[in-house]
């Protein structure tokens, strides 16, 4: 099935605490965006859309490939993804939202997501085990419950899903909704969200820990992690 990838990477990165937006910072001389888009180009993705703030295109211009679309994003990424599935176009059967956060997300990580919108899953996210104990605390921080950690997961992107799936979730949102992912989008639609497994490499660069973290894995070649 074809699909266009739609890479989020307006935000501002005020907590890696970096002079200009976290997309452009460089992991292993290169910005965070630039392992993205090669990540789900890498995958099987035919196209990327980027979605940019701004103030920045000529600085993302710069450091991606010509055939890579940019679009302005907004103030939140619930409007970011929005600005970029309107710019996505109508060709391809299925869209993949990435992080440009997510620097380090193997190929194998979209494959596996493609493969299973392609078997008819409408929408899919990788996942992985939560394998600390996790609590809930009050507002003083006492712990109040303990949460059983069998079922949970922690969602990654890219996020995949049939592209009329997803236009018409988006379209079906009030405009000020803020979610924190596109399947959280489309459930609020009432559609069923399938699981792949996901990689300890696609998390998420944050804080200039996770920064440091991804120069180590960065040198460590896939499949020795
Ligand atoms: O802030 P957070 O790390 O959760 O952002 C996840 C991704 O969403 C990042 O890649 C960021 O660039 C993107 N984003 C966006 N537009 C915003 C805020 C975040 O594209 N307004």
């Amino acid at each position: 099935m074809s699909a266009v990838g739609i890479v989020a990477a307006a935000g501002s990165g005020s907590r890696l605490g970096a002079d200009r937006p976290k997309a452009l910072v460089e992991l292993a001389g290169r910005p965070l965006v630039a392992w993205a888009v090669d990540t789900l180009l890498a995958g099987g993705v035919g196209e990327v859309v980027v979605v940019v703030p701004a103030a920045e295109r000529e600085a993302f211009a710069a450091v991606l490939p010509g055939g890579v679309r940019l679009v302005d994003g907004g103030a939140t990424r619930t409007a970011s993804v929005r600005a970029g599935l309107a710019a996505a176009g109508t060709a391809a059967d299925a869209v993949l939202v990435h992080d440009a956060a997510r620097p380090l997300t193997p190929p194998d990580v979209v494959a596996r997501v493609l493969a299973a919108l392609a078997a008819g899953a409408p929408a899919v996210v990788p996942v992985l085990p939560v394998v600390d104990t996790t609590v809930v605390v009050d507002a003083a921080g006492t712990v109040t419950e303990a949460v059983p950690r069998g079922p949970l997961r922690r969602v990654q992107t890219p996020q995949g899903f049939h592209r009329a799936v997803l236009v018409a979730a988006y379209a079906a949102l009030d405009d000020a909704a803020e979610l924190t992912d596109d399947a959280a989008v489309v459930r609020a639609d009432g559609i069923p969200v399938a699981t792949v497994a996901g990689d300890e490499r696609a998390a998420k660069v944050t804080v200039a820990h996770d920064l440091r973290i991804a120069e180590v894995l960065a040198a460590v070649p896939l499949g020795s992690s």
